[in-house]
């Protein structure tokens, strides 16, 4: 007789990491504890200060908002709030470095847990690939101010941006476009990384000093060239284009501030880190809140230096801050800024690439990804170096040929799914496991977790149909690799499912 074939047992799909897991991973961990809470907090700030407040809020500013670009930010901040409580409490309960993945496997279950796992690669590697194009158009600026002006355009746009200005300038679309830049800046950052935790915490807070000192220059050499006349009206009255489009009033704020909340990506980063913090329970909630707290801070500042300035209908779209300061006729002002951006963008990209690494790290762990490829450590560097090459070569290879708005577009969409889910995954592991010991604990969560998933799926929302279609695409891959691979190969197989 033919043996029947193997039926799916469809609880596996919900079975749970137990909670003691955990700690038998992080006993188990080769990584380094080396971080204290403020160098967590610089990976936070460099994760978080990026092409968000350089770049997009030329956009946000002179096309939607006007100068009530900070009530933007300050929406955006609140939002991305209630989901940094909500990571802080899962921290300090479960100081792993898988972050939303690990959070969601322990409370939901594996499915979940997966696709959460899934998405944090739109967040980490797409977000550091969206940085790199930003890295790059920066860079390129750099190079104009210091006299080269020469570099064939198709050796610095991707194959669309490249056809899209050669019709615009009547040139012939080229065979062959590569933005190299952004291509080898991720080679440089993977060689960091490559090299091991120490060493980059170091090279991150370097980087972060540097893009801090910039912001507060941006601010305090800003501020005597503000005039208060700018900012009136502070809301602009709300129009609609000759296209149908919506700019200003109380809408271009809020759709600003969807633009804006790229500019806040990374703060989870910190959660990434847990396995190489000396004191992670306490200090990973610390530098989530804090690293949140001085970038909302800076931005809601920077934005008012911004559009004190300069007319929000003069705003530079390309690199508005400084623009602003070459407007003001301070051009060496202009040079620094675009020096901080061109180093500290450096730094997103070391973050947000070195907690890929992590999120898979621990999926390999768990079984759910070839150990083989995803787990593997140095023995001298102890870094999960295959993965990082894997990872290193794959954003780079997407931010030659991608162009910046698809790339920023899929990072937000995976990114607002992953906060909206581990609003959702705290919420029922205090429903669950009341009595868990919680080194930090949100008071009204009942509140401050619906208000995060409501706050992020509204945002999703906001964002157009074919970063939809491609977000379904992303799920239904994601979900086919977990039931051609992962669910065979989970470590919760040799568990019985109660
Ligand atoms: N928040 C990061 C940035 O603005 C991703 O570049």
């Amino acid at each position: 007789m033919k043996p029947k074939p193997k039926q799916m047992d469809y609880r596996k799909l919900t079975r749970r990491k137990p909670l003691s897991a955990y700690d038998e991973d992080i006993n188990k961990s080769q990584l380094r504890r080396t971080l204290g809470k403020w160098e967590l907090t610089a990976i936070g700030i460099g994760a978080v200060i990026g092409g968000g407040i350089f770049v997009l809020t030329g956009v946000a500013a002179n096309v939607y908002a006007g100068p009530a670009l900070a009530l933007s930010f300050i929406l955006a901040g609140i939002g991305c709030m209630f989901a940094a409580f909500c990571y802080a409490e899962f921290a300090s309960i479960l100081p792993v470095s898988g972050s939303a993945y690990a959070y969601s496997y322990g409370t939901i279950g594996e499915l979940f847990a997966w696709f959460i796992g899934w998405n944090l690669i739109l967040e980490y590697m797409m977000g550091a690939t969206t940085v790199a194009v930003s890295w790059s158009k920066y860079f390129v600026k750099f190079l104009q101010l210091t006299g080269l002006n020469n570099i064939p355009y198709w050796l610095i746009n991707d194959p669309f941006t490249a056809k899209e200005y050669a019709l615009k300038a009547g040139l012939p679309v080229p065979g062959f476009s590569i933005n190299l830049p952004a291509g080898l800046i991720v080679w440089l950052v993977t060689y960091i990384l490559y090299k091991g935790i120490k060493e980059s915490a170091k090279t991150n807070n370097l980087i972060v000093c540097i893009k801090v000192a910039a912001v507060l220059f941006v601010i305090a050499l800003g501020a005597f060239y503000i005039h208060p006349a700018n900012w009136h009206p502070f809301i602009p009255a709300h129009i609609v284009d000759n296209a149908g489009k919506g700019h200003y009033g109380i809408a271009g704020v809020i759709t600003a501030a969807g633009i804006v909340f790229f500019a806040f990506i990374g703060f989870d980063a910190v959660s990434t880190q847990s396995q190489e913090a000396v004191n992670p329970s306490k200090d990973i909630p610390f530098a989530i809140m804090a690293s949140l707290i001085i970038c909302t801070t800076l931005y809601i500042l920077v934005s008012l230096v911004l559009t004190g300035m300069v007319r929000y209908t003069n705003i530079d779209k390309g690199a508005p801050v400084a623009a602003a300061f070459a407007d003001a006729g301070l051009h060496w002002a202009s040079l620094i800024i675009t020096i901080a951006a061109v180093v500290g963008l450096i730094s997103v990209m070391l973050v947000m690439l070195l907690s890929q690494t992590r999120i898979f790290l621990n999926m390999a762990n768990d079984g759910l990804l070839p150990k083989k490829m995803f787990a593997v450590i140095h023995p001298i560097y102890k870094t999960p170096w295959k993965s990082t090459l894997l990872v290193g070569g794959v954003a780079s290879l997407i931010a030659a040929v991608t162009p910046i708005e698809k790339a920023t577009k899929m990072t937000s969409i995976g990114t607002l799914f992953a906060f909206a889910m581990i609003c959702l995954a705290v919420l029922l592991l205090r429903r669950r496991e009341p009595n868990l010991k919680r080194p930090f604990k949100v008071k009204f969560l009942s509140l401050i977790a619906p208000a995060g998933i409501a706050f992020n799926l509204f945002l999703m929302l906001s964002l157009d149909s074919a970063t939809w279609m491609r977000f379904l695409i992303w799920s239904v891959l994601g979900t086919a690799v977990y039931f051609f691979y992962s669910v065979k190969h989970s470590k919760l197989n040799s568990e019985s499912i109660n």
